[in-house]
């Protein structure tokens, strides 16, 4: 099953949800006599404001193309090639086919949206967000500051870059959304800057699924300051090899010591 949030961003919110049920075909005798051919059925339902407004759609398609589909708005047969207008025009007067298709807006499409949103339309996902810049250069470089918002659902998602509080708009770029495949998004914002040395850079993120925004700080920290760290770091993973190598040392003379009247019971029981 596939759900899509259409692209009319500020329109009300709707949901086109493919029919995961297999609807009635009726009939085949509309196919040419080809020997080879595919048949495919699109059954889409279209949701407005939740349950509110729903349209049913029901493609039916021979070699790729769509021939014909049902229309719930019209609540009957439409004909889209020459090859469906004689299909067409044959179901639109058997009135229990057409009763049976109406009645699917219901047990279909209204059926199944009450069955699948609590995980596909309610499904909500926070972000993850990290700032990464392109390169450990040093203050008054160019650099590139990268935002990561990533892991999250829905695709609708608010990213913005601050320096120094203040919004950064020019030279700043987006990579596309990307959908993961496992019902999760990411993008992607860059930010090119000269970091000056105490610079305060904010990548902040609004998503439905946040009650607040989430902000990420990043700061360009001096040379000294850099070199600073890492020698401290190095400081640090040191004393924690002598730590290891002491304790070890430590532990290692104990069990010879303790092991020893083991051995020697085990020797006298055997
Ligand atoms: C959405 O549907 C509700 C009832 O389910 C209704 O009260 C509301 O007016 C609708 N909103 C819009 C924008 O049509």
């Amino acid at each position: 099953m596939r759900v899509t949030v259409p692209r009319s961003p500020g329109a009300v919110a709707g949901v086109v949800m493919a029919v995961f049920l297999a609807l009635r075909i009726p009939g085949a005798h509309c196919r040419d006599s080809l020997k080879n051919f595919v048949y495919q059925f699109k059954g889409m339902c279209y949701f407005t404001n939740g349950t509110e407004r729903v349209r049913l759609v029901a493609r039916q398609i021979y070699n790729k193309e769509e021939i014909l589909h049902f229309d719930s708005d019209l609540g009957k047969f439409v004909a889209v090639t020459e090859l469906g207008r004689v299909c067409a025009e044959t179901w639109n007067t058997q009135k229990d086919l057409l009763a049976e298709f109406r009645a699917y807006v219901e047990t279909l499409c209204r059926h199944n949206y009450k069955e699948t949103a609590s995980f596909t339309v309610q499904r909500r996902v926070e972000p993850t967000v990290t700032i990464s810049p392109a390169s450990t250069e040093a203050p008054n470089h160019h650099n590139l500051l990268v935002c990561s918002v990533t892991n999250f659902y829905p695709r609708q998602v608010k990213v913005k870059w601050f320096r120094n509080q203040q919004e950064e708009t020019a030279r700043v770029g987006f990579t596309p959304l990307t959908q993961n495949g496992d019902w999760t998004y990411q993008i992607h914002m860059m930010l090119e800057t000269i970091p000056q040395l105490g610079d305060v850079y904010v990548c902040r993120v609004d998503h439905p699924s946040l009650q607040s925004p989430i902000t990420v700080e990043w700061r360009a920290q001096s040379e000294s300051a850099q070199s600073k760290m890492r020698s401290g770091i190095g400081g640090f993973v040191l004393g924690l090899i002598f730590l290891g190598v002491g304790l070890f040392v430590h532990f290692w003379d104990k069990r010879v010591f303790v092991s020893l009247p083991f051995h020697s019971s085990d020797a006298s029981r055997s």
